[in-house]
């Protein structure tokens, strides 16, 4: 149905690569459950990069938590966009 793709950067420090869900099953909690789980225990931040372009990954991530920090520009190729850099503290 889906998948999450996480790296660690520090012991208090993550940040997540990926995350796709198939279109015929979103919106039925599938990525806020990979979150969970991937994230359960975790105590640090969470950092992610995300298009300009994507409010609805914008949306999803505000709704668990993530503000926004800072822009990347020319971050992304094909096509070439700004990155929106996110992040959430979990304690
Ligand atoms: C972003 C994505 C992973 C969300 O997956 P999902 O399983 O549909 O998300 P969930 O069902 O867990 O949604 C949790 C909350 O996020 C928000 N949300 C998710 N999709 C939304 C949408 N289309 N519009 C508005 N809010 C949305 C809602 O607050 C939702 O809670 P609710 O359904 O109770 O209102 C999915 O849309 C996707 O795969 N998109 C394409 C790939 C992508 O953009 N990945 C992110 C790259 S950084």
């Amino acid at each position: 149905m889906g998948f999450l793709v996480t790296r660690t950067l520090a012991a208090d420090e993550r940040e997540i690569l990926n995350l796709a869900v198939a279109p015929d099953f979103r919106r039925k909690g599938v990525a806020r459950g990979l979150f969970d789980s991937a994230f359960e225990g975790f105590r640090g931040g969470v950092f992610l990069e995300v298009r300009e372009s994507n409010r609805v990954a914008q949306k999803f991530y505000k709704s668990l938590g993530f503000k926004e920090l800072s822009k990347r520009r020319g971050y992304y190729d094909s096509p070439p966009e700004t990155a929106i850099v996110m992040k959430f503290y979990s304690c």
